[in-house]
């Protein structure tokens, strides 16, 4: 390869590239294999990292192959592997080779899925893509949606477009959501301006679930004070416990008061292709606004959110845009739309490419096995840990998730927090798996998430022999 040091253009001969991208591939396809075999994670501490990675502006410049070597060695080593089958921690985020694939294409063509006129055929499969989803999720006809990087953003598009339809200019309006609910929703509203005052955060009932009473009894309190009620947020499947919201109820509580009914189903929303979904989901059809993340139960690279609503309309009002340097992109049919009128975005990446492309490949059936094998997963963690009277469930399995924590005859309340933090230092420790703590009703429990398709029983088994190894050691 000759030297990238006297280069004096960009390019790069076709072999070149081939055995640049060659060792790409490479890299990848031992990341899939190994996976298994590597520690979940090896977190350093900047000290250690820092005199990995020159921090000089590179002025020449490097041989691209041994960069690569050394990105293998030292970057991507280093990380915590959030797709590996033992990582139980957050959202899990196995993901599947063909989005890789999918992404690498997608950034080769550099596709601009920001209108019709420069990526039509971007658009059409964004427009497909987008279909299967409504449809998965019952929406009507009338739905459209929107690929974005992910669940925070399309939170936050989603409180744009409740402001817009409801709101007149200038109006301000008070969001109403469980305690229980993700992080992201009060940033959002922090970034959209909406005070403290307008933010209604709600008691949570013995299930972690939003109480209704509670609901109704904020929003007229509201009235009676002169503040508009704006919105209800439900959670389909709360990134703490996986408890689902009453949806049905909530849907009711808004056409009532006539506010926008907004569902965040970034992790749990998947799961309406199974049984169990359908089930505990009821009521998420009505909302006028869904989260819903492929990059977390859908087995998608990140980043790919994504928000849908009940009336396409709602969304364009809210972000549709023009300017003189964009009037060509104009279609004169209205099907050919632009995406830079329904998002924040103007330039943006065709995300809706890996999804396609991993539904055609793969097909529906096996996401909707693999995100069963989840959910049975979690309830396979919570029987194990109730054969042994030293675990405690704090939260059941729901939704793929479970809480739990160490606590055997003479340790306390106190000691039980305080041991699911050692245990999970312990277990961050052994780097066989991954599981960190999270607070539940004022408790310091473990959770696992253990959705990953390819995950097996005895390595779940393993996970708790450990635990309990740990568990011991410190209470001995
Ligand atoms: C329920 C829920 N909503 C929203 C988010 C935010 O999504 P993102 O991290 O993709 O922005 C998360 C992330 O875990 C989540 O679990």
């Amino acid at each position: 390869m000759q030297s990238t040091n006297e280069k004096e253009s960009f390019r790069f001969t076709a072999g070149e590239m081939k055995e640049i991208g060659y060792k790409v591939i490479d890299s990848i396809v031992d990341h899939y294999t190994n996976l298994d075999e590597k520690r979940v994670h090896n977190l350093k501490r900047k000290e250690e990292l820092r005199p990995y990675f020159d921090t000089e502006i590179p002025v020449r410049g490097t041989d691209p192959l041994d960069m690569i070597d050394h990105l293998n060695q030292h970057a991507f080593s280093n990380i915590m592997h959030t797709d590996h089958p033992r990582f139980y921690s957050f959202i899990p985020a196995p993901t599947n080779y063909i989005s890789a694939m999918a992404d690498a294409l997608a950034a080769g063509y550099n596709v601009f899925a920001g209108h019709w006129m420069s990526g039509s055929s971007a658009s059409e499969i964004e427009n497909i893509t987008i279909d299967w989803l409504l449809k998965l999720c019952g929406f009507p006809e009338s739905g459209g949606g929107i690929f974005v990087s992910g669940g925070s953003v399309a939170n936050l598009m989603a409180i744009v477009t409740a402001r817009n339809t409801k709101l007149k200019g200038g109006e301000q309006g008070a969001v109403y959501f469980s305690e229980q609910t993700h992080s992201s929703l009060t940033k959002d509203l922090r970034i959209l301006g909406i005070s403290k005052e307008y933010q209604r955060p709600l008691a949570v009932d013995k299930d972690l679930k939003i109480d209704i009473k509670e609901l109704r009894k904020t929003i007229q309190e509201d009235l009676n004070s002169g503040l508009k009620p704006l919105m209800i947020v439900g959670n389909a499947g709360t990134t703490n416990t996986g408890a689902v919201d009453p949806l049905n109820e909530l849907s009711k509580v808004a056409k009532q008061y006539d506010l926008w009914f907004h569902v965040d189903g970034a992790y749990g929303a998947a799961s309406i292709v199974t049984d169990y979904g359908k089930n505990a989901l009821r009521g998420m059809e009505l909302a006028d606004s869904l989260t819903l993340d492929p990059h977390k139960w859908w087995f998608q690279t990140f980043e790919i959110g994504c928000l849908l609503v009940r009336k396409e309309s709602h969304l364009f009002n809210a972000f549709s845009t023009s300017a003189e340097y964009l009037e060509d992109t104009k279609s004169p049919l209205p099907s050919e739309k632009n995406y830079y009128d329904y998002g924040i975005q103007l330039t943006r990446s065709f995300r809706a490419l890996k999804f396609y492309m991993s539904m055609k490949v793969y097909g529906l059936d096996l996401f909707r096995k693999s995100i069963k094998k989840g959910i049975e997963m979690a309830e396979y963690v919570e029987r194990m840990l109730r054969r042994n009277p030293d675990w405690k469930i704090i939260s059941p399995a729901q939704m793929g998730i479970v809480n739990f924590q160490y606590q055997p005859d003479g340790v306390g309340d106190e000691g039980a927090n305080e041991l699911s933090k050692r245990i999970s230092e312990q277990v961050l420790q052994d780097g066989y798996a991954l599981i960190i703590t999270t607070k539940i009703k004022n408790r310091t429990v473990l959770r696992m998430c253990p959705i990953h398709p390819e995950l097996t029983r005895e390595e779940i088994d393993e996970t708790i022999r450990r635990m309990e190894h740990f568990g011991k050691e410190l209470v001995d």
